[in-house]
This record gives C-alpha cells, structure tokens and sequence, in this order.
C-alpha cells in the first residue's frame, strides 16, 4: 500500500514536470522560462528589465523639462591622438573619447533588476532608445564617430536615473594659428562645443569636477609639436535664438624646431658660407666667382619655395622668412661684391694699359717670347722704357705701335689667366669682406635668435 502510493505521487511528479516543460516550450511565455529555468522568483531578462524600465519613456523629451529645471551634462574626454596640425588649412584633427553624464530621474529602476547580469547598470549598445543632448563641436569642419568593427558607442543607465554615454569620435577643427613666429611659435587650438539647440535654460554642459576633466594619452606623440597644456573653460555665448552654455578646451602646441632646422636653417647657413668662397678666389676669375653666387642663390630660391608650398599665404613676415631673407641679402650682396672687385680690377688694368700706351713700346715679339712668365711685365716695361727713351721721343713711335700693343695685351691676359695670377694676395675690397661678411651675419644671427628664443 505505501509503495503503491509513492509509486503514484513519483508518476504525478513526473507527469506535472513534463506538463510544465511542454506548456512552456510551446508558449514561450516569460513567466514559465523565470519558473522553470532557475527558480529565482524575481529574476527578470534583460529585455523584460528593458521593458520596464522604458515603459512609458519618452525619448523627444528631455528630463526635468517638467519640473522646468535644466539638465546638468558633465563632461570629460580622452584624448587619443592629435595626428594632424596643418598650418595651410589652419586646422587640426583629434581623436578621443568622448563622455558625457547626466540624470534622467525618469529612468530610475529597483536595482533588483540588475540581479544576475555582470554588473550594477543596464548597459545600451546604442542611443536610440533614449533621450540624449544634442552636443556639437562648433569649430568643426568634420567629425564622426568610429564604427569599425562596431559603432564605438556605449550607454549605462543607473539605477538611480543617472545616465552615462561614451563615444569615440575623430574630430577635424579649425584652429586660427598666428604664425608670425613661425616657426618658434606656439599654437592655441580649441575644441569647443554646445547643444545645438537647446538654451542654457535647458542644457548646462559642465566639466567634470576633477583635476583632469580632458586627459591626455600617455603614448601619444605627434612628430612637429609638443602639447604643452590643456586648459578647459566654461563659456556663456549669446546668440539671436538665446543663451547657449558651452565648454571649450585650449590646447597649447608647441612646435619642434628640429625639423626645421635641418630642412631650411642649415641649408641656409651653408649656401651663406658658399657665397663668400669668391672673395678667397683670386679676382680675375669672375666668371667663376659669379657662378658660385648664382648657384646659391637659385638653391635658396628653390629652398624657401619648397617651405612656403606648405604654408598658408598669409600676408606678413613669418620668422623663418626674415631669416632666408637675411640670407639671400648676403647672398645678393656678396654677389655685387664680386661685381665691385671685378671693375675695381678692370679699373686698373685700363689703368695700366693706359701706362703702357703713354709709354709706347714695342711689346709684342718679348711677349709672346716669354708668355709663360708674365709677371714680368713691370720690369719688361721698364726695360723698354729706357730703350725707347734712347732711341728718341715717344710721341713719334705712337702710330704704328697701338695695335702692336693691343695685341700684346690680349696676349698677355690670355696666357697670364691660364698660367699664373696676375695678382699675388687679395684684392683690397675682398680682404675687407673677408671679416665684414661674416662679422654681419653672426650679428645678425645673435639678435635673431635672441629676438626668437626668448
Ligand atoms: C520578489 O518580488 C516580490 C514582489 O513582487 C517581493 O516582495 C520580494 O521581496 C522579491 N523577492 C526577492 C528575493 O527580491
Ligand atoms: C544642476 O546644477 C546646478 C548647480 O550645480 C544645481 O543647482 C541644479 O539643481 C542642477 N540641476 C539638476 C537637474 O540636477
């Protein structure tokens, strides 16, 4: 009798469970699964948690518009990389982090309905169900949000109504950049942004209250500049359409100098040096003096052109034009010296020849007989002189030795030019330059970088 009886209610049992399980699995309702699966009476799905905690939600309104308050949005960011400071467009672009938080006190649920989920809050892989502000960086030129392999978008809701999204977003902003000291100048970039249509009266955006409201990677590096500071600021702009409250925040780039010396300094320094070779050079060469000077002044021209390519035109004087400017001066300048030494020595071989017409001699034959040392021709002439003292008066001979003598000159120049100097040492005008080039210049120099450095 008792054995039938436990017999029974095991069949029962048995017959009860399979009942449940079949009802269940062919209505799918919720309560059944609850029931059936765990046991826990009041654990719920996310989706029924979802369900209750948006019922009668509204997201095209925003909290507290009826109370009449505004909503407080507190921001902070990350930034991950500035990879972009152009100087030709005058903008930047940064990526980073992106969170903003505020309460909807018509979001507030039981914690009970967090149980059995991995963490305190309800997590959202998108905004579409909720209400959220309309923040937008005013000083954008692009922007968008990062969507590989998923849109890098998250949202917490609290169970206390508070709400916490983040995004990552890449942003392309205009930056007004003074570049009259380029390139030892400093750059003051912002990012500034606001809700697009809500008043201070309805949206208050406000930085985090910690140290560090917009943090900097530690890792970044961007190769012209180093960022060093980050201020951020809370504005009130008035508009036509009201009162919009926005944050900004001032990034301070410092440019690295490395670059540019080795690109244009450098350079420019070495063609200076290059075109004071000429007044080492002996002065009859002029055709060879000029060359050099010609040459570093094309590879200058070439130089500074190749800077400006990337530089916005803008309408003044940038530091490093003051610098290649000084350098085609010198340049120019010690071009015209060239040009100085070659008629003061022109001068004076018209000067000479002069003397030799007065004194009219019958070069020609002794020349080209002793071509090879034509230093000579002082004393030559000398020899001459006396002879043709003896033989009578000058005036007579005149005539028939002019062209004599013309010959002989050109005799003379040729074979001095490629044989030997005509002159020993400098000329007086290149031992001048010989200091006051170079003195000039690291003058100019000193005062340049003092003017710049400090
Ligand atoms: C389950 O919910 C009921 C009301 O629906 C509540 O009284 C009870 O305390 C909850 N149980 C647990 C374990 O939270
Ligand atoms: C927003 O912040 C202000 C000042 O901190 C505060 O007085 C106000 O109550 C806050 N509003 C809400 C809705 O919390």
């Amino acid at each position: 009798m008792k054995m039938r009886l436990k017999l029974g209610s095991v069949l029962l049992g048995i017959i009860t469970f399979s009942n449940v399980f079949y009802t269940c699995k062919a209505s799918r309702a919720a309560g059944c699964r609850r029931r059936a699966t765990t046991g826990k009476l009041n654990m719920t799905t996310r989706s029924e948690a979802l369900e209750i905690i948006f019922k009668g939600y509204d997201k095209h309104v925003r909290p507290y518009s009826q109370e009449g308050k505004p909503v407080n949005i507190t921001v902070n960011m990350r930034i991950n990389s500035v990879y972009e400071v152009h100087e030709e467009e005058m903008d930047y672009t940064m990526r980073f982090a992106f969170r903003q938080k505020w309460t909807d006190p018509r979001l507030k649920y039981n914690v009970e309905l967090t149980r059995g989920k991995g963490h305190p809050y309800m997590q959202l892989e998108s905004a579409n169900r909720i209400w959220y502000p309309d923040t937008f960086f005013m000083n954008a030129r692009s922007a968008f949000i990062h969507d590989v392999t998923k849109r890098n978008l998250g949202v917490r809701v609290f169970p206390d109504g508070s709400i916490y999204m983040s995004q990552k977003i890449t942003v392309t902003a205009e930056c007004q950049m003074d570049l009259r000291k380029f390139p030892m100048d400093t750059q003051v970039c912002t990012l500034m942004f606001e809700s697009f249509f809500h008043t201070a009266a309805e949206i208050v955006f406000k930085w985090e209250n910690t140290d560090k409201p917009v943090a900097i990677s530690k890792d970044m590096n961007l190769p012209h500049f180093d960022i060093v500071a980050l201020e951020t600021k809370e504005v009130n702009n008035v508009y036509k359409s009201g009162k919009f409250n926005s944050l900004e925040v001032h990034i301070t780039f410092q440019r690295r100098l490395g670059f540019y010396i080795i690109q244009i300094y450098l350079p420019c320094v070495f063609l200076v040096f290059l075109s004071w070779m000429p007044f080492w050079m002996d002065p009859g060469e002029t055709g060879d003096r000029l060359a050099v000077g010609i040459t570093a002044v094309l590879t200058l021209v070439f130089l500074s052109g190749a800077m400006n390519n990337k530089m916005p035109k803008v309408s003044y004087m940038k530091a490093i034009d003051w610098y290649v400017i000084a350098c085609f001066l010198a340049m120019v300048l010690s071009f015209v010296e060239s040009m100085a030494v070659f008629r003061a020595g022109e001068h004076n071989q018209k000067k000479e020849a002069k003397d030799a017409e007065d004194w009219g001699v019958p070069l020609t034959k002794r020349i080209i007989d002793n071509s090879n040392e034509c230093y000579d021709m002082k004393e030559m002439m000398s020899d001459e002189t006396e002879l043709t003292a003896e033989n009578g008066p000058v005036r007579d001979r005149r005539p028939r030795l002019i062209r004599l003598q013309s010959l002989a000159k050109t005799t003379l120049r040729g074979a001095c030019n490629k044989k030997t100097p005509k002159k020993k040492g400098h000329h007086k005008i290149d031992r001048i330059s010989h200091i006051l080039f170079p003195g000039i210049f690291i003058a100019f120099n000193v005062i340049y970088w003092l003017i710049y450095m400090s």
